[in-house]
């Protein structure tokens, strides 16, 4: 069975976690903060060795100003209570987004954790902060213009897209898990999950549980990843998929 190297997590729920308790929403966010902690070290059990969570996205600011602020506090106080245990367990923390419209603590926090974990690669976690994929595409495609002043977009191909986005340095994600009912990417790594796996789940963020993720990494184990050649392409190359298949 195949098993994902990089998995990418758009962790929803976390409101109405707390609205079937009747609690603020808040509290629905400290939970989902604890779920990643947990989710990280079931992930590095399993054998994976990329993780990138959706923490907040470019348009989570039009949620009220107090939720916003809570969620900005709340990251900041993950980066300062996980950076021992990070760094312990050899984990390589990045934070992709956009930094500009982040505050200065916030801002400080996230350098120094990269800093300090910079030269980990035992597990590699990224959290996306700010982010959003159509924010990453355009951020990539200015940056290599302004790089080469002579040269036209015609010029531009994928790969040196790839290269110029916020997770140059990562593997495209094999398996998207949406935690909380949606079906949908919310503007998450738009570019990057061009052929991504992805399994949509009911279970609130604050109940996603190792037993849920192994649920998932049965299910991506299950898939015939085609990237558009056909099955009988795929078997020639792989025996173990052509003996399940027969
Ligand atoms: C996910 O939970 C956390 C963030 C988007 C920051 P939500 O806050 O979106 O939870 P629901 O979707 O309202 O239940
Ligand atoms: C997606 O969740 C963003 C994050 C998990 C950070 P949302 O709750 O913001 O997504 P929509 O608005 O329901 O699509
Ligand atoms: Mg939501």
């Amino acid at each position: 069975m195949s098993h994902p190297r990089h998995i990418a997590i758009i962790m929803d729920g976390n409101g109405r976690w707390a609205k079937k308790r009747m609690i603020p929403r808040t509290v629905g966010h400290v939970k989902g903060a604890a779920t990643v902690r947990k989710v990280v070290q079931a992930c590095v059990r399993a054998g994976v060795s990329h993780l990138s969570v959706f923490a907040f996205s470019t348009e989570n600011w039009r949620r009220p100003p107090e939720e916003v602020r809570k969620l900005m506090d709340l990251i900041v106080q993950y980066l300062q209570k996980e950076l021992r245990d990070l760094q312990e367990s050899g984990i390589r923390l990045r934070v992709i987004g956009d930094r500009a419209s982040l505050g200065p603590e916030l801002c400080g926090w996230i350098e120094r954790v990269e800093q300090v974990t910079q030269n980990n690669d035992r597990f590699h976690l990224t959290v996306a902060v700010n982010y959003g994929g159509q924010w990453d595409i355009l951020q990539a495609m200015r940056r290599w213009q302004a790089e080469r002043p002579d040269q036209c977009l015609d010029d531009l191909g994928p790969a040196d897209l790839s290269a110029y986005l916020s997770t140059a340095d990562l593997p495209d994600p094999d398996l998207l898990i949406r935690t909380g009912g949606e079906a949908r990417v919310s503007n998450f790594m738009l570019w990057q999950m061009a052929y991504t796996e992805m399994f949509f789940t009911d279970v609130l963020w604050p109940d996603f549980s190792e037993a849920h993720l192994q649920k998932a990494l049965h299910w991506y184990g299950q898939r015939v990843r085609r990237f558009g050649r056909t099955d009988e392409q795929v078997a020639a190359e792989m025996p173990a998929m052509a003996q399940r298949k027969a």
